[in-house]
């Protein structure tokens, strides 16, 4: 069975999903934001706020896990993308986050976790170089871990969905 078997693409809204995790796309405050990140908030109300406070940040490829208090996933796994700036550290830093949240996942015995297409919203990584990274990283990831057994990636919108698709695509003619 390829690893690909293991990762699903879903177009829509993260907060609604019911798996063990979701991903947030955080800033290093860890206290809310925009985008995704004020999605969540929103969705999993005060507490997740308060136990963020607790947390004292986070720095930029790592991730910090929570409960998910109202939100159908009972847990949220926050990341800090790198913001966008075409430096060569900007592809490691945000592979750093897809394995560090599978790291984390897998640490909890967590079987099923979707990602949002971090860094490319409000921090403007664009989603033709960061897709690879993701897909990438993860496979390597799944290739060396039985868990988490099945890895979603939510897109917001049908342009970066058919992105993520051509992606899989090519990564599946390479290993069929
Ligand atoms: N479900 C799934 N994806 C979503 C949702 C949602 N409800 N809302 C937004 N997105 C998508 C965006 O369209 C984008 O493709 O998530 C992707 C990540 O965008 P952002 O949420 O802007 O995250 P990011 O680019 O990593 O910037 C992080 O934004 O919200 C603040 O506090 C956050 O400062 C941090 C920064």
């Amino acid at each position: 069975m390829s690893v690909l078997d293991r990762i699903e693409l879903h177009q829509g809204d993260l907060t609604r999903l019911e798996v063990d995790a979701i991903v947030n796309a955080a800033n290093s405050t860890l206290l809310g934001g925009g985008g995704v990140d004020g999605a969540i908030h929103r969705a999993a109300g005060p507490q997740l706020l308060a136990e963020c406070r607790t947390l004292g940040g986070c720095p930029t490829g790592e991730a910090r896990l929570t409960r998910g208090y109202r939100l159908p996933a009972p847990w949220v796994i926050h990341t800090v993308g790198p913001v966008y700036r075409g430096a060569p550290d900007d592809p490691r830093l945000l592979a750093d986050c897809y394995r560090n949240s599978l790291e984390l996942a897998a640490a909890h015995q967590l079987r099923r976790i979707a990602f949002p297409a971090i860094s490319c919203g409000v921090y403007s990584y664009p989603i033709e170089e960061a897709a690879p990274i993701a897909l990438e990283t993860t496979c390597a990831f799944l290739r060396r871990h039985p868990l988490p057994a099945r890895v979603v990636f939510v897109l917001f919108s049908p342009e970066y969905y058919r992105v993520y698709q051509q992606e899989l695509a090519r990564l599946r003619e390479k290993d069929p």
